[in-house]
């Protein structure tokens, strides 16, 4: 059990700063992903929590404590890195049990301890097979297996499920998912998947180059994005963003003038935009409604929406739902979600419906522009 806290945690490589002031508090039990575009300091920043990087400036906290001079072997943390790096000639159970023999833990012990992993990872009939003989999710399994012989504090895991293809991550995700709930011990997961993020964590850390963008639960990141930035990394497939003009405003309602001409009225946010102000309007694949379905009546109108159109121009078919790659008479793309048996076919012209109440607005700096009922 472990709480781990950073505070104006710098570094920096050479005269070079990567990570630019973090701070942060990851709960004692928590699953919390790091998660963010390669090369924003996520391993970096995992690295300095485990003591394997030094932190130029500012304090990493385990349980209270600063680690500043506590050395890694004795941070009480395991890492589980993208590669495995297990022992070729050790069996599964003598790899696991590793660590706790250069701990010098007698061997009954070891044993008894390799076994409880075992069955909780559900390899007890792999234990005695050597590395070459198991599958990438297998080798996987035993490098976990490998840091929870150890019962850290904290397991740091390092885009653990890279190098699995993507059905054995979806299998892998549930795992660790259900580990962590029954594990009750604090996780912090690296990753550059928002869907892993998305999945599994209690909270996620959007980061940036090397500044926290967003922290958040999934659903809070998904539904409120602070930023232009989180709004495109978080979801799959990405809010659409269009360009629009502030016309006017009134105490409920903001007007604005897409970049194609079309007019929009949607929910006033708490701080004005002025008339005049250019903001980028997001909008989720799935708040775009196909306004007129062959053989069904125009769906509900609402006066505030605005309504676009444009020919499909690619059709994803997912099953129970279907994705509409749309280009717009002005050459703006949009992704609308709709019905997995939808009749529209590529090369047809459809008619999107942008529902107002499901915008999210944008300023010139990025920055979400927050309505009343967001947190
Ligand atoms: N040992 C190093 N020396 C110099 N620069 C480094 C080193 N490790 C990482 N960096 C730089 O720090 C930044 C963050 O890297 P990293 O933490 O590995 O990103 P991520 O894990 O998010 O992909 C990158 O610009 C990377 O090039
Ligand atoms: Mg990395």
């Amino acid at each position: 059990m472990a709480t781990v806290e950073l505070r104006n945690v710098r570094k920096k490589f050479g005269g070079h700063e990567v990570i630019h002031g973090i701070d942060l508090l990851i709960e004692d039990h928590e699953f919390m992903a790091f998660v963010g575009p390669s090369g924003c300091g996520k391993s970096t920043l995992l690295r300095m929590i485990a003591g394997l990087e030094e932190v130029t400036e500012g304090d990493v906290l385990i349980d209270g404590v600063p680690a500043q001079d506590v050395p890694p072997s004795q941070r009480g943390l395991a890492m589980v890195f993208q590669s495995y790096a297990l022992y070729p000639h050790m069996t599964v159970a003598e790899n696991m049990g590793f660590s706790l023999r250069l701990a010098g833990v007698p061997k009954a012990e070891r044993d008894e301890k390799v076994r409880v992993v075992g069955r909780v990872l559900e390899m007890e009939a792999l234990l005695e097979r050597k590395p070459g003989q198991l599958s990438g999710g297998q080798l996987q399994r035993v490098a976990i297996g490998r840091a929870m012989v150890r019962q850290p504090k904290a397991f740091l895991l390092d885009e653990p499920l890279s190098n699995l293809d993507a059905s054995l991550q979806g299998q892998m995700r549930l795992e660790l998912a259900r580990l962590h709930r029954e594990l009750n011990t604090t996780m912090i997961y690296v990753t550059h998947d928002q869907l892993e993020a998305m999945t599994m964590a209690d909270r996620i850390v959007v980061l940036n180059q090397g500044k926290v963008e967003q922290l958040g639960s999934p659903l809070e990141l998904y539904q409120h994005p602070a930023t232009l930035f989180v709004a495109g990394f978080i979801g799959a497939p990405k809010m659409n963003f269009l360009d629009a003009v502030v016309q006017s405003a009134n105490n409920q309602t903001l007007r604005l003038t897409l970049s194609n001409g079309v007019g929009l009225v949607v929910p006033m946010p708490l701080e004005a935009p002025s008339p005049g102000e250019k903001l980028k309007l997001g909008i989720r694949p799935e708040h775009l409604t196909l306004e007129e379905l062959p053989g069904m009546g125009p769906a509900p109108v609402s006066p505030s929406d605005a309504v676009l159109q444009g020919e499909v121009e690619v059709l994803e078919h997912l099953g129970p739902r279907a994705y509409l790659h749309t280009r717009m008479v002005d050459e703006t793309r949009l992704v609308a979600q709709t019905d997995g048996d939808t009749q529209v076919r590529i090369g047809h012209q459809v008619a999107l419906r942008i529902r107002s109440e499901s915008t999210h607005l944008f300023n010139a700096l990025g920055k979400a522009l927050a309505r009343p009922s967001t947190p």
